[in-house]
């Protein structure tokens, strides 16, 4: 027996959707794209969904919608995946990174406040581990210093911030379909969520050169599409999402109930509802516990052992960060468990118990 930290779903319907594509002749932005992209802004309650090459390409294609230029600041919580944060280096602006909060691993919104220059001009709360953050505490700065929120929805799909879905709460979010998320499309891709029109139709044309029409191009543009296959797999695997977002509540119930006490379990605020994209304990024993099951057949994660504003890449760009107490901390505790919606009720008491007895020997 192995279990591993995350599994992608895979069934025949999915793969005759993928051969019914092939056959057809049509393999770019076409009627499955579009018709994944209104299933998805559906989804999200927001009136648009615009899908791009990938959760990175959907921030980068955001913040040049936004209109983010060099020299201008865009505040970010340091404990993430990079992506979160390179898109807004590619454009020449300054990340500033900011704290999170101990319960949630979202971001602390007075960080926020105390970061707030005059050349700031975003915010990228990102909804970590499935966790939705504050929103109405950011939105409130937001609304006071005329600053744009981007949601960085990529390990999100479906999570709920006081009864409303995160991607339709900031005037922007960007999800990822990257294998390991609550929904994939076998392979790279992303989409970009809005209400605003402007936003969605620049997105739109920014992506694929530039244009609406063949041969005008009405803005320098990239090549950042995406493609029928994926579109025809993401259709397949966001009819399942609900009942896996429900499956994935379920197993981080009996991880609770199970290590509760043993091990910091995450907490999910009473506004919240989390999609655990990863559950997440923390232990100072964690690189000892980490090899321990390991020894055991069972693959865990570390989301994330070196913060974004440590990373060679931003230091050697930017110059050494100031600190950040918890995300500093909890970079060294933090443990991601297997989960995913095929996971068993014996393969949840299987790590549950290997975790307790590897702590017994503690005592
Ligand atoms: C929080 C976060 N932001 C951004 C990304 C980037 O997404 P992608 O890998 O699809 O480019 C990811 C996923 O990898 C992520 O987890």
């Amino acid at each position: 027996m192995n279990i591993p930290l995350s599994k992608v779903y895979m069934d025949d319907d999915i793969k005759k959707a993928v051969l019914e594509v092939l056959d057809s002749g049509w393999y770019i932005l076409r009627e499955k794209v579009r018709e994944f992209e209104g299933k998805f802004a559906g989804f999200c309650g927001v009136k648009n969904a615009v899908c791009v090459s990938s959760g990175t390409a959907a921030i980068f294609l955001s913040l040049l919608a936004l209109n983010i230029k060099p020299r201008d600041e865009v505040i970010v919580p340091s404990f993430s995946f990079i992506a979160s944060t390179t898109p807004v280096i590619h454009l020449g602006a300054n990340p500033v990174f900011v704290d999170i909060e101990a319960e949630t691993y979202t971001v602390d919104p007075e960080k926020i406040r105390e970061a707030v220059t005059e050349r700031t001009k975003a915010i990228i709360p990102i909804h970590l581990y499935g966790h939705p953050a504050n929103m109405d505490a950011i939105s409130e700065i937001a609304e006071e210093n005329d600053l744009y929120v981007l949601e960085d929805a990529c390990q999100a799909h479906g999570a709920e911030y006081k009864g409303r879905k995160v991607g339709g709460i900031g005037h922007v979010a960007c999800f990822s379909f990257y294998p390991s998320k609550n929904m994939t499309v076998c392979g790279d891709g992303g989409a970009v969520v809005t209400n605003d029109e402007e936003i969605a139709e620049k997105v739109r044309m920014i992506r694929d050169h530039g244009r609406r029409e063949k041969y005008i191009f009405k803005m320098v543009g990239y090549n950042l599409r995406f493609n029928e296959i994926q579109a025809a797999i993401g259709i397949k695997q966001l009819e399942k999402l609900p009942e896996w977002i429900e499956a994935r509540r379920n197993i981080a119930r009996m991880y609770n109930q199970a290590l509760e006490g043993l091990v910091t379990t995450p907490v999910e605020e009473t506004w919240a509802k989390h999609v655990y994209h990863l559950y997440v304990i923390r232990t100072e024993k964690r690189d000892e516990l980490r090899e321990f099951l390991r020894q055991h057949a069972v693959s865990t994660g570390v989301h994330y052992p070196v913060p974004i504003h440590k990373q060679p890449a931003i230091t050697s760009v930017l110059g050494v960060q100031p600190a950040l107490r918890n995300t500093e901390r909890f970079a060294q505790e933090v443990l991601s468990l297997p989960i995913y919606p095929a996971l068993t009720k014996g393969e949840v008491e299987y790590v549950s118990e290997k975790i307790a007895e590897f702590l017994q020997g503690y005592k």
